[in-house]
C-alpha cells in the first residue's frame, strides 16, 4: 500500500470499548497500516468515548434511541461515506446493524462475538454457553450481513470452560482471546488478504 492513502477504518461502539483499545493499539505499534478516522456510538454515556477522545479520535454520536428504524443506519452511513470509510468495525455495538448499512459496505462491516458460532448466537453468549453446559467456548470474528452473528466467519479461537467457570470469569478468558483476534482480523483485512467464496472466507497464505 502507498504512503499516505491509508485505509480508513470506523469503530462503532456502544460499551466500554476494550476491543477498540485493542485495534487501536495495534495501530500504534504498526502492525496494521490503517487509521481508525472515526468512532461512532449510539450511546452518549458509552466509556468508549472518553478513550477515543484521549487517543484523539474524531467522535460522533448519533443517538439511536426514539430514531425511527433505518434512519441511525442512513445518518450512520452519510457520515461513512463523507469521511472515506473501507472498513467498518463493530465493537461491542449494541444495535441490530440495518440494511441501509449493510448494503452500503456489503462484505466491509466486521463484528466480533463472544462465542464459537454458529453456537449462541444473540445476547449474552457466555452465559448461554455455560447454561448449555459446552466445554468449549470461544470467540469468532465475523463479517456482518443481515441475520444476527450469522455472516461469514474470518477468524475463530476456542477457549476451555473449566468447572467453576462464572460467566465474569469464563467472559474475562474469552475477552483476552477476543483481543487476539480482532486486530488480526482487521489487519488480515487492510492488507487485502481475505476472500470470500460463498459462506468460506479464504486468507492469503493461511
Ligand atoms: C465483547 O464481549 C464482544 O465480543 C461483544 O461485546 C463485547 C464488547 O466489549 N460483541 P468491549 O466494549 O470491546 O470491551
Amino acid at each position: 500500500m502507498k504512503e499516505g492513502i491509508k485505509k480508513k477504518l470506523a469503530v462503532l461502539a456502544s460499551g466500554r470499548g476494550s476491543n477498540f483499545v485493542a485495534i487501536h493499539d495495534a495501530i500504534l505499534r504498526g502492525d496494521i497500516d490503517a487509521e481508525i478516522a472515526v468512532l461512532i456510538t449510539n450511546k452518549p454515556s458509552a466509556g468508549v468515548i472518553g478513550i477515543a477522545k484521549e487517543r484523539n479520535i474524531d467522535v460522533q454520536v448519533i443517538e439511536s434511541k426514539g430514531l425511527p428504524a433505518g434512519e441511525f443506519d442512513r445518518k450512520a452511513v452519510e457520515l461513512l461515506n463523507a469521511r472515506g470509510i473501507g472498513l467498518v468495525i463493530l465493537a461491542g455495538f449494541m444495535r441490530i446493524v440495518g440494511k441501509p448499512l449493510i448494503d452500503a459496505f456489503p462484505l466491509k462491516i466486521m463484528n466480533i462475538h463472544p462465542s464459537l458460532l454458529p453456537a449462541f448466537k444473540g445476547l449474552d453468549a457466555q452465559r448461554q454457553a455455560l447454561e448449555y453446559g459446552a466445554k468449549l467456548a470461544g470467540c469468532s470474528v465475523h463479517f456482518v450481513d443481515e441475520g444476527v452473528d450469522t455472516g461469514p466467519i474470518i477468524l475463530q479461537r476456542a477457549v476451555p470452560v473449566a468447572g467453576n467457570d462464572t460467566v465474569d470469569t469464563l467472559s474475562t478468558r474469552i475477552l483476552a482471546e477476543e483481543h487476539l483476534i480482532y486486530p488480526e482480523a482487521v489487519k488480515l483485512f487492510v492488507e487485502e488478504r481475505l476472500h470470500i467464496d460463498g459462506r468460506n472466507v479464504l486468507i492469503d497464505g493461511k
